[in-house]
């Protein structure tokens, strides 16, 4: 059998890092309590894994007003400025794994903020990385995320410049359609293109070597929703598509008379998991 494994397979760059960041401090600090705000990525294998090494997950602010002591970990999501007090306050050791990409976010909203200008955010409002890039962009910000509240928006003050920047997960299409109906309504405006690149060549990757392949495996979290995305664009190419969570869920029955094979998988996939499924294809 031949395989084809994807080379933007799992992890991206930012999450990779936070990862690997959390178990960096389980190895330095074996003393101290290790805590990530927020589960550091969205995968039950691995955050079951970091359980069984003691570290815990804080999910709000006044979980972190419980604690007195120890190593918190913001994951690449970011957090707003308010944590990063919060937990300079209470004389927590906070090691930051935002994303480069996500905290060059937070600088833009911040200097624009402060200069005066009323920040734009597009993207999912309830989405903990466009909670924190808020938390950035002063008193007023707005999040856009559908056509009818890009119609609707308006400046609180006349004559305010409007900065806008984007969730860096966001669909590029979308961002530029909602900039469009912003930018008819005749304000001073910037737009900085901030999504990244990251899903969209891991989704470009899957569809052109699912449409060479006579088999493809998608693995991720059931519920990670940019799994799914990849699993719906490789059955679209490809018929013989099969979504599975761990090694156990690859019935290998069903590639015995596949001559090819493609692997992909989600942002949140841990490297191990698809060695795995790719050692299993081969024998
Ligand atoms: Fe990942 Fe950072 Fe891009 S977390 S999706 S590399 S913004």
């Amino acid at each position: 059998m031949h395989i084809e494994l994807a080379k933007t397979a799992g992890f991206c760059f930012g999450v990779k890092r936070a990862v690997e960041t959390v178990y960096e401090q389980i190895r330095c600090h074996e003393d101290r309590k290790i805590y990530t705000y927020g589960p550091i990525i969205h995968n039950e294998e691995v955050i079951k894994d970091l359980r069984k090494q003691g570290v815990q997950v804080l999910h709000s602010e006044e979980d972190i007003q419980k604690i007195e002591d120890g190593v918190v970990v913001i994951r690449s999501h970011g957090v707003s400025r308010r944590i990063y007090d919060l937990l300079e306050e209470k004389n927590l050791t906070c090691i930051d794994a935002t994303c480069p990409f996500v905290k060059k976010i937070h600088r833009i909203v911040d200097e624009e903020s402060r200069k005066g200008s009323y920040i734009v955010i597009i993207g999912n409002g309830s989405h903990p990385e466009v909670e924190g890039i808020r938390g950035w962009a002063g008193e007023q910000a707005s999040v856009i995320q559908t056509a009818e509240e890009a119609e609707r928006f308006q400046v609180p003050e006349t004559g305010r410049k409007v900065c806008i920047v984007a969730q860096t997960t966001f669909n590029y299409n979308k961002f530029k359609d909602l900039v469009e109906i912003i930018d008819k309504k005749g304000y001073d405006i910037i737009v900085l293109n901030t999504i990244c690149n990251a899903t969209k060549e891991r989704q470009e990757e899957a569809c052109r070597i699912a449409g060479r392949v006579d088999a493809m495996v998608v693995i991720g979290d059931r519920r990670s929703s940019n799994t799914q995305k990849l699993f719906e664009i490789c059955k679209n190419e490809c018929l013989n598509t099969y979504y599975i969570q761990t090694l156990d869920d690859l019935d290998m029955n069903q590639l015995r008379s596949v001559e090819t094979v493609g692997i992909t998988a989600g942002a949140s996939t841990p490297n191990i998991i698809i060695e795995e499924v790719q050692r299993l294809c081969q024998n």
